[in-house]
């Protein structure tokens, strides 16, 4: 009935389903910010309640972070490490506290007894996709230059390990320069003006390789600025499949991506009421997404828009 209805989400909101802590890494990019929004609207969808940190790009304050969410007692954590190393101790304290902690998209390098789980894509099969598309596309004829994500992230390391794997079969298919752009759209822009410029205005360059949609969307600036057709002269791929880089497809200005689904909040909070009940989970939840192409970009644009 109604009454029973009412009665029932007074009492969700009364007592929360669970405290969780939630530090997260920023917001540098379009992906990023429709993961967080997505974790916070299942959170709420839910009833559990979440204490949100942003961590500014900074693993000093994901540690700050994590320690206050384990003075507050909090049911589980979900955290998503900045960069791959340097978690050991603030893991141990976490484990130390009985408080579970879910790596969220992003990995560390450190013992996989010090965290409940990863609930994240395969970073590196998607630099191997990547890759296998710029193969096929050139016959194994190209000269790339590449736009890393940030340095000592996994999404860097094993974006890079992928691709390389890949290419390493292809004697003349080989990255020609290679900077980090931070995941940012501002620092995709500023690294591909250096590499045009380095490269006597673009003209040898084949191919823009980028770690996240929103570098790839800065070099098509850059090379648009520098008297190019992106898409064309130079062409781009990347990874997240983020509603922009649909439109920039379906305008010809970049030819493939690689979807990362930002809803990692519902698998998390699954592994974390499935550790309380005491039944085992995963070390790693996967959330791999497959590539599209400018064939269905304007379609996937208007789904991803409205
Ligand atoms: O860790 C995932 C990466 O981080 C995304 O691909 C990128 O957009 C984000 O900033």
């Amino acid at each position: 009935t109604l009454a029973m209805a009412v009665a029932l989400g007074l009492s969700a909101t009364a007592q929360a389903e669970m405290l969780i802590g939630f530090s997260q890494i920023g917001s540098e990019s379009g992906w990023r910010t429709s993961e967080t929004a997505s974790i916070k609207a299942e959170a709420e969808r839910r009833g559990i309640d979440l204490k949100f940190s942003d961590a500014q790009q900074k693993q000093e304050n994901q540690i700050k972070a994590v320690r206050s969410f384990i003075a507050q007692g909090v049911d589980g954590i979900l955290l998503a490490p900045v960069v791959e190393t340097g978690w050991d101790q603030v893991l141990k304290e976490a484990k130390g506290a009985g408080i579970p902690v879910v790596l969220i998209d992003r990995g560390v390098d450190a013992d996989e007894s010090l965290y409940l789980t990863k609930v994240a894509s395969d970073f590196v099969q998607e630099g191997a996709l990547a890759a296998a598309w710029l193969a096929a596309e050139t016959n194994g004829v190209c000269d790339v230059v590449e736009l890393q994500g940030t340095v000592g992230s996994s999404a860097a390391n094993d974006r890079k390990e992928g691709f390389e794997s890949v290419i390493g079969n292809f004697p003349s298919l080989s990255i020609i320069r290679s900077q980090s752009g931070n995941f940012t759209r501002s620092g995709g822009k500023e690294v591909m003006e250096s590499f045009l410029k380095a490269e006597n205005g673009g003209k040898s360059i084949c191919a823009v390789y980028a770690h996240n949609d929103d570098m790839a969307l800065g070099a098509v600036q850059a090379i648009k600025e520098a008297g190019l057709k992106p898409g064309e002269d130079i062409l781009v791929v990347s990874i997240d499949a983020v509603p922009d880089i649909f439109k920039a497809m379906a305008d010809g200005d970049t030819n493939a991506t690689i979807e990362l689904n930002p809803h990692l909040g519902g698998p998390a909070f699954d592994a974390i009421k499935t550790a309380k009940s005491g039944r085992e989970v995963p070390k790693w939840i996967k959330a791999n997404g497959p590539l599209y192409l400018p064939d269905t970009a304007a379609e996937e644009y208007k789904k991803r828009s409205s």
